[in-house]
């Protein structure tokens, strides 16, 4: 029988992250007690929290997160919750989990989970300029602390070129008015930097023509503000990457599931799986991607846009 999860028990103090498409990617990934599964995006715990239940005292968790403030929130959780098993956390991008699990001293997993994109308190209280609701400056970087080699929002926003403003924001930003708003960038840094989100979310306004932004359901900063951030964090890259890894890891009859909020992410995803198909390496599970129930949209907006894909290895 389908265990329910109360999805709302989650959490008192995580910034009130609440996990995407949980039922649907707990029980698509067919975690038998003493699987070793690896959550290469914990985030605040949320789905880490379902596993540890499923996999009990005798199973591993490999945690990843680019952000060591998630890794401490996903820690809490699961000593909150009392989880006797395994757990090993590892504060890195998730493309190098093939190092991660070599330093975990792991071979194979059965499960490997992927919740891309960002949580809610990253966006709500991190200061790291994800959201242009507030003044934050501009950083957009997974890790709390970027090393001084790794590139901000402040670096792309006031370096980079017009044209390549123009392809970030319209590929991984979806926004048609992109050539626009990177002229207006471009414009408005000749004139002194750009340093914070209030500023850079004024002048993509301003580019924006006044009746398609009154039509806009959504703030008109939001679509050029996702760009930027996939950009600095190479997410794209990221994924393509990890995805041979992770699949690489798995053993027979292993399940790997993806939840990804951007068509370019669900298309790499969707191919990957069926090379994979095709090869007679994997058994696709999902033959089309599980979206949210209309009482998971309505409960949390976020969950509109969420596609799971899941895949069993042979
Ligand atoms: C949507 S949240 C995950 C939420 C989590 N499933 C939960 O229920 O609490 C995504 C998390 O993945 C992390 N993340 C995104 N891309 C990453 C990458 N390439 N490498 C490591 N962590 C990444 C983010 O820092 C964020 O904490």
């Amino acid at each position: 029988m389908q265990k329910k999860i109360n999805t709302k028990s989650i959490s008192p103090n995580e910034a009130k992250h609440v996990p995407v498409l949980l039922q649907e990617a707990i029980e698509g990934l067919n975690l038998k007690e003493g699987a070793v599964a690896l959550d290469a995006t914990l985030g605040v715990g949320g789905h880490t929290k379902e596993i540890a239940t499923r996999i009990g005292h005798k199973g591993t968790i490999i945690g990843i997160d680019a952000d060591s403030v998630a890794i401490t929130r996903a820690k809490d959780t699961l000593s909150n919750f009392g989880f006797k098993g395994e757990i090993k956390f590892f504060n890195t991008n998730f493309r190098n989990l093939d190092s991660v699990l070599k330093e975990a001293g792991v071979e194979k997993i059965d499960a490997a989970l992927f919740d891309l994109g960002l949580s809610s308190p990253q966006i709500e209280v991190s200061g790291r300029g994800f959201t242009f609701k507030q003044e934050e400056p501009l950083v957009m970087t997974f890790a709390e602390e970027p090393k001084e080699d790794e590139v901000t929002a402040l670096e792309v926003v006031n370096t980079w070129s017009e044209e390549t403003l123009t392809l970030i924001i319209s590929s991984y930003g979806e926004e048609r008015f992109a050539k626009r708003i990177a002229k207006a960038i471009v414009e408005s840094r000749e004139l002194g930097p750009i340093t914070t989100t209030s500023q850079l979310s004024k002048i993509i306004e301003e580019a924006i023509p006044y009746v398609a932004r009154k039509k806009q359901k959504i703030h008109p900063a939001t679509r050029t503000f996702q760009g930027i951030r996939m950009a600095v964090n190479d997410e794209v890259g990221a994924l393509t990457e990890a995805l041979p890894k992770a699949f690489g890891a798995l053993n027979s009859h292993g399940r790997m599931a993806i939840i990804s909020f951007h068509s370019i992410e669900d298309r790499i995803v969707k191919r990957y799986f069926q090379e994979k198909g095709k090869e007679g390496t994997a058994k696709i599970i999902t033959k089309r991607p599980l979206i949210a129930s209309e009482e998971e949209t309505h409960e949390n907006p976020k969950s509109r846009s969420a596609k799971l894909r899941i895949i069993e290895k042979i």
